[in-house]
């Protein structure tokens, strides 16, 4: 059986006090509300990994980072490296999120070489992907996503790739309230799961998580997850309310 996860992404909001405020309040709704079986995972910005995970840890969920470098060590001022984040005790690290890949240039190339440092570190990658606006328009969202898929992840093998976290975030829908019908969520992670099966196996591709974001919230995350290939959700706004948050980690039916 594959993982139930929802993980949340806090991009780069919050300061420190707030921060710290807010994983008490996660840790106090879980403790409230459980989680089920679901793996609970939250991604807060580098400089809060160390108070998170402390919290995280003595609460029975986890954290994970944003990002990091595609460079292993050296002269790369402002970059933290996977093995930093490992030295941490942080287990997870949202990979090629379409913020990374519009604001700051990276393309499939430096993610799956960034891929490959988190898995040579022991960090799990929650790979994101997903189609912009105007390529859905064009009926260009498969061919986008399943190169997406092969260029960052097909290189790997079937240990390393099972592994791995996928989170289908269509573009259009991160932040702006507009979510993916369930339908359309359902068929999306279907046809990943399919590329998985064409390409490793279904032994395999019946074990990787596909989690959907973009705009997923406490009142839509549990007709989403009752998508048979909707293993979950990556939250970003709903992600900063932790009853929001934990509402959304219990909405398995
Ligand atoms: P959103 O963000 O939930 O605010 O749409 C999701 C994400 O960017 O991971």
């Amino acid at each position: 059986m594959r993982k139930r996860i929802v993980a949340g992404n806090w991009k780069m909001n919050k300061d420190f006090q707030d921060a710290e405020d807010l994983m008490f309040e996660i840790a106090d709704e879980l403790a409230d509300k459980g989680s089920g079986e679901t793996e609970v995972i939250v991604c807060t910005p580098y400089v809060y990994l160390e108070m998170s995970s402390d919290i995280a840890a003595e609460n029975g969920f986890m954290v994970g980072a944003q990002n990091l470098s595609q460079w292993e060590s050296g002269a790369y001022t402002g970059e933290i490296s996977a093995s930093m984040i490992h030295s941490m005790g942080i287990s997870h690290c949202i990979l090629g999120h379409s913020e990374r890949r519009s604001y700051f240039g990276e393309n499939d190339k430096i993610i799956s070489a960034k891929v490959d440092l988190a898995l040579k570190n022991n960090i799990i990658p929650i790979y994101c992907c997903g189609e912009v606006l105007a390529e859905r328009q064009a009926e260009k969202h498969f061919d986008i996503v399943r190169t997406q898929i092969t260029e960052a992840l097909f290189h790997l093998g079937k240990e390393a790739v099972s592994e791995v976290i996928i989170a289908y975030e269509p573009v259009w829908a991160i932040g702006t309230g507009v979510t993916a019908t369930s339908a359309q969520a359902q068929e999306m992670h279907a046809f990943i799961r399919s590329l998985l099966t064409e390409k490793y196996g279904s032994d395999v591709s019946e074990e990787i998580s596909i989690l959907y974001g973009g705009s997923c919230n406490a009142k839509n995350a549990a007709e989403l997850f009752a998508n048979p290939d909707v293993d979950g959700g990556l939250i970003g706004g709903a992600s900063l309310i932790a009853a929001d948050f934990v509402t959304i980690v219990n909405s398995f039916r």
